[in-house]
């Protein structure tokens, strides 16, 4: 694009952008990275819109930007200290740059299922976690769920072997780099929104995800096949800037975080439900999905258990023995 036709598309969006939001109306801008059907994340970032405009007509509008149109999320977060956007929910696996407490929820294996990651983030070393950035600036509202995580690439993966010497596109986090080095593959961290890309041209050979990001971006599509390795989670904290969450009138920021609460409580219940969906449309869309036998998935768990290891420091033996007796 020129950048008259730039600067033009940019109005446009602007335009879009403040379509709900009349004269002294707080302006709320979420930006996040998926699509807004069939997807937890894009499911609630929909329903919070909709009732933060209908409840709090007058006081306060949001506008959300789905599908990285606003910000990827290594951007996102600098825009919202800059105070260019006030919600987001990136990844757990993207605060590498704030803490390194979130990298609990990257080790592989660490959680059987969603349930137990709520468990351990209701519990109080959870919930401290959401204001272990603070003095960074961030401040984290909700944890929001997406589900487990499947391995794709452009081959059958069968057994960890399988996986030798592939390009796996990454999340940028330390404990995923490491996750695929363990199985001989080479990680490369990317943008999801250019992921799709990068499958489709060999830049990669595969990729982890759930099964709603894996439909909604396409990836089936583009490889082989995906495995049901349930390896690891995608989760999310809905972060917003400290200053700006404490510069809004008390009973605006307590009717927000109440429609936030109720939006995270009922959309959390829905996201195992949501997954599966996705997957029964990837199959009903002629993609391949594959299954391990009990063995083979333990050939896995064999595999990528040695890193926790690495990463036992960074997130405290105590919080893993808390995690695992969870999964008990
Ligand atoms: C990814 O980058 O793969 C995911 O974090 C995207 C998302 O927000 O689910």
């Amino acid at each position: 694009l020129t950048t008259a036709a730039m600067a033009l598309a940019m109005t446009a969006t602007a335009q879009t952008a403040t379509a709900a939001c009349d004269d002294g109306e707080i302006v709320i801008k979420f930006s996040h990275v998926t699509n807004t059907d069939r997807h937890p994340k894009g499911i609630a970032a929909s329903l919070l819109q909709q009732r933060v405009n209908d409840e709090m007509n007058g006081k306060a509008c949001m506008e959300v930007f789905p599908n990285s149109t606003l910000y990827n999320d290594d951007q996102v977060l600098e825009a919202m200290l800059q105070g260019d956007v006030q919600l987001a929910a990136p990844s757990l696996s993207k605060f590498e740059q704030f803490t390194k407490q979130f990298r609990i929820f990257d080790l592989p294996f660490m959680f059987k299922n969603i349930d137990a990651v709520d468990e351990f983030q209701t519990s109080e070393t959870g919930q401290a976690m959401k204001e272990s950035m603070t003095r960074r600036g961030l401040l984290g509202l909700q944890f929001w769920h997406n589900g487990m995580k499947q391995m794709s690439a452009n081959k059958p993966l069968i057994e960890p072997t399988d996986a030798n010497g592939l390009k796996f596109r990454v999340q940028n986090s330390d404990v995923l780099k490491a996750q695929m080095a363990a199985l001989g593959g080479s990680p490369q961290p990317m943008a999801f929104s250019e992921v799709y890309g990068a499958l489709q041209t060999g830049v990669v050979d595969g990729q982890e995800n759930t099964w709603s990001n894996i439909y909604g971006q396409k990836f089936f599509e583009v490889q082989d096949g995906t495995t049901e390795t349930n390896h690891g989670i995608i989760d999310y904290l809905v972060v917003t800037n400290v200053d700006w969450w404490e510069s809004l009138d008390a009973d605006v920021r307590e009717q927000l975080g109440t429609i936030l609460r109720e939006v995270t409580e009922a959309r959390n219940a829905e996201s195992t439900k949501v997954n599966e969906e996705a997957k029964q449309a990837i199959i009903d869309a002629g993609g391949t999905v594959r299954t391990l036998t009990p063995e083979q998935r333990a050939m896995w768990v064999d595999a990528m258990k040695p890193v926790w290891e690495q990463f036992k420091d960074d997130v405290g033996q105590d919080n893993i023995d808390a995690a695992q007796a969870i999964n008990a």
